[in-house]
């Protein structure tokens, strides 16, 4: 955590273009599952942001060899070395992504000491389903003060049913069946393109995995797992964020990389609100022009191909100066309406009833400071920051270097007016604070 800042001034229309970095959804569990090989791997387009950082630590304290070329986004991961399975609560606690360790350290090594993960004030987010299903694999799993301590023999294949398609355990069962004895069928398995792009890597690594309809995984156990070289899908919550500040600021973006498989729902929804957006004839490359005249529209988050959770927060700030209103339902995660507070802080119009924010669009929003409460908070007040008026500063900034690499810069060089200050906030007043009156 660090108690630093981003200074947002209104802005005009975003336009251009700009290069995406890897998906940070599937390079946290694809690092974790080099684990499960022994040997020199190498994944390109990782992105340089805190949570990566933490779980390059993370492998590191377990004896990984690790060097990450930052400039070329290369990441050498030998895990040759490793030999360890137990991971303190106090690096666990990093991340929520932490936890993804399990199963590729269960498969590797049939231990797994462990402490609690930490992650974002969005919900309680509990790991039953990992660890009820690990017990099904055969798992012994002891919980002590903060950490748990999983051991077994030989992992045994089983029929896992979830009765969510959580994208955290379909991706930690998934690890441990790739050793385990037998055949694994995870049903009702998350298909999260970052589930899909782990999967492709385990493939690499000789895994017999198969995906079927509706939603099945199937998972031979094999007795090796090979290194991998590899390069990390685009990061479609980047994409999303900036198709909405752009369209947000009335702009023009291209995004080369951008495909829209992995975007439907949310390009139906912004086409919805009146913005234009093309597509290549292969699916491939995002062209977004926004409307001057955005209408609201109203969603509900589900797991993919549904609207994701994660672009919740950032469409929400489009919606507060849409005309009409909009009902947004958050389906996945309980409590994820933090940053509805800090846009009603900016004049925003919401109503909270249970899981439903209830928008409605009003004329101005207005600078002031906020504090985001998770990532993708971060992303929902800087882009109000852009379509307010005044100064807007974002607190929580550590949120913000968790989930993306330099995205002000990207958002910079598309004519946004934002700066990352990294100073310590108890020192000195904020811009677009105003000081108290001296009282006479
Ligand atoms: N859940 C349980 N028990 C469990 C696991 C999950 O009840 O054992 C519940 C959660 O509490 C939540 C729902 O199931 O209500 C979905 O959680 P899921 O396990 O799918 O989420 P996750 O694996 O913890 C990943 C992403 C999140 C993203 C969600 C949903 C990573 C590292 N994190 O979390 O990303 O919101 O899937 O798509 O992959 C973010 O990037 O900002 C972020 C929070």
């Amino acid at each position: 955590m660090n108690n630093g800042y981003l200074k947002v001034e209104h802005a005009q229309a975003l336009t251009g273009q700009v290069e995406l970095v890897g998906a940070k959804n599937a390079v946290l569990v694809i690092i974790a599952s080099l684990v499960l090989t022994a040997g020199k791997s190498v994944l390109h387009n990782v992105p340089v942001s805190a949570d990566v950082l933490e779980m390059i630590e993370l492998l590191r304290h377990l004896g990984a060899v690790i060097f990450f070329d930052t400039e070329k986004h290369m990441l050498t991961v030998d895990t040759s070395l490793v030999r360890s399975w137990t991971v303190s609560s106090t690096i666990m606690q990093k991340t929520r992504a932490s936890i993804l360790i399990m199963g590729a350290l269960l498969a590797r090594f049939g231990k797994a000491h462990v402490g609690l993960p930490g992650g974002d004030a969005i919900g309680k987010r509990p790991i039953d389903y990992h660890v009820k299903n690990f017990a099904k694999m055969g798992v012994s799993i002891r919980s002590e003060a903060d950490c748990l301590y999983a051991e077994v023999d030989m992992l045994s294949a089983a029929r896992i049913i979830l009765e969510y398609p959580s994208v955290g355990a379909t991706e930690n069962i998934l690890m441990a069946a790739t050793r385990a004895h037998g055949v694994t069928k995870i049903i009702n398995a998350a298909c999260e393109p970052e589930v899909l792009d782990l999967i492709a890597v385990l493939q690499k690594m000789g895994a017999r995995i198969v995906v079927e309809t509706p939603a099945t995984i199937i998972v031979e156990g094999v007795d090796f797992l090979h290194p991998v070289e590899h390069h990390i899908m685009f990061d479609r919550l980047e994409a999303g964020s900036l198709l909405m500040a752009v369209a947000a600021t009335g702009g023009e973006i291209y995004l080369s990389q951008a495909s829209a498989d992995l975007l439907d729902v949310v390009l139906l929804k912004l086409e919805e609100m009146g913005h234009s957006i093309t597509v290549g004839s292969d699916g491939k490359g995002i062209h977004l022009k926004a409307t001057s005249t955005p209408q609201a529209v109203s969603f509900k988050t589900g797991p993919f191909p549904g609207f994701p959770t994660d672009l919740q927060a950032p469409m929400m700030a489009l919606q507060c100066l849409a005309t009409g209103t909009s009902i947004i339902e958050e389906t996945v995660f309980e409590n994820r309406f933090h940053h509805a507070y800090e846009l009603q802080k900016m004049g925003a119009s919401i109503k909270i009833e249970y899981n439903k924010a209830i928008v409605t669009g009003v004329e101005y929003l207005y600078g002031t400071q906020v504090s985001a409460s998770d990532i993708r908070a971060s992303t929902a007040l800087v882009i109000a920051g852009m379509i307010a008026h005044g100064t807007t500063t974002v607190l929580g900034v550590h949120h913000w270097k968790r989930g993306y690499e330099a995205l002000e810069k990207k958002l910079q060089h598309l004519g946004a007016v934002i700066s990352l200050h990294e100073a310590d906030v108890l020192h000195g007043p904020l811009p677009g604070i105003q000081k108290e009156q001296a009282t006479p």
